[in-house]
């Protein structure tokens, strides 16, 4: 059934567990999440980009939403707009049934330039008050993401900022958080702690300098009842990059989040935890797989079915890890 990321979050802190929050663009990868998620008893929050509603279709999204949910009717179904720009696209993603939208001011419009208070607090306030006359949650972000080693959010793969970030930027403000949650009244809050978009998060495995889980422990003392969003938390597992590289890829070494660092996370208020990147990576691994083991093949099941497999897996072990499993 499909639920609201307020009532999911509720749970999920009631429960003390964390929820990935997957991004999709397609049937395959609606499908390895979901029965992953059956395997293992877990609630879902699946996620579609501006940019994946472009490439499926609103109409598609919409009718592949409702699939899923008649396909796995046991399994509590979250439906979110992630890193919405402005009102127009939360409001028509809610239009399209979405349960939850994201609106994202720490950035503007763009989403390349570093948006200020005043600007953030306006937008996200009345993208709020208008979600909620209708139902839907709220997620909102405060902070910018990107690299506190280079002060840059990823390139190559990652969307974000533009330009140098400051430290200030690059680390929620635990009062400043406060402040924002009580104007805009958002369902959860996003929070920058030095992850950024796509593969190339870290140059070697993070530290506490690099990856500051201690300032999600300090705002979430600050503001222990509100449901925090970890972006940026592909982990960037090694073996992916070695199936994509042992078979034709070029992905230079790079480092990700490590689940141990989310698990610390979920005991620090976390309750979503944004994943794209490590699907992409187990999709395309497979794809590469296939395509030099099976030279004379041009099914395109014979590469999605091993792909979803892939898929599958890692959604399993992330339900797993982040206590997601059992809630459904
Ligand atoms: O925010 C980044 C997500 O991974 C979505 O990426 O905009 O390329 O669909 P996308
Ligand atoms: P990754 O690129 O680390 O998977 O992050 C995805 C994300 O934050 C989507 O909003
Ligand atoms: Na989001
Ligand atoms: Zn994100």
């Amino acid at each position: 059934a499909l639920i609201t990321l307020r009532q999911l979050l509720d749970h999920a802190a009631e429960e003390g567990y964390g929820v990935p929050a997957f991004n999709i663009n397609n049937m395959e990868q609606g499908l390895a999440i979901m029965k992953a998620a059956q395997k293992c008893d877990s609630p879902v929050i699946m996620q579609a980009s501006r940019g994946a509603r472009s490439y499926a279709g609103d109409i598609m999204l919409r009718h592949m939403i409702q699939a899923l949910s008649e396909m796995f009717p046991k399994i509590p179904l979250c439906m979110h707009q992630d890193h919405g720009n402005n009102e127009a696209t939360c409001l028509s993603a809610i239009k399209h049934g979405f349960t939850s939208v994201m609106m994202d001011g720490s950035l503007k419009e763009d989403m390349k330039t570093p948006a200020d208070w005043d600007y953030n607090v306006g937008i996200t306030k009345r993208v709020a008050d208008m979600a909620h006359w209708v139902g839907a949650s709220v997620e909102g972000e405060l902070g910018v993401l990107g690299s506190l080693e280079t002060g840059e959010a990823a390139k190559e793969d990652g969307s974000g900022a533009e330009g140098k970030l400051s430290h200030d930027q690059l680390l929620t403000d635990p009062d400043e958080a406060l402040d924002f949650v009580k104007l805009t009244k958002v369902d959860a809050l996003a929070i920058a702690c030095g992850t950024s978009h796509g593969a190339y998060k870290f140059s070697s495995k993070p530290t506490g300098d690099t990856l500051a889980i201690s300032q999600i422990e300090k705002i979430h003392a600050k503001i222990p009842s509100v449901h925090l969003v970890m972006h940026g938390s592909s982990s960037v597992p090694q073996y992916l990059q070695d199936l994509i590289n042992d078979f034709g890829g070029e992905m230079p070494q790079t480092y990700g989040v490590p689940v141990e660092e989310i698990e610390r996370g979920i005991k620090s208020g976390v309750r979503k935890v944004n994943i794209d990147t490590d699907n992409r990576m187990a999709i395309t691994g497979q794809f590469r797989k296939v395509a030099m083991e099976k030279k004379k093949e041009f099914d395109p099941r014979k590469f999605m079915i091993p792909a979803m497999e892939e898929m599958e897996k890692l959604c399993l072990d992330r339900f797993e890890r982040f206590g997601t499993a059992g809630n459904a």
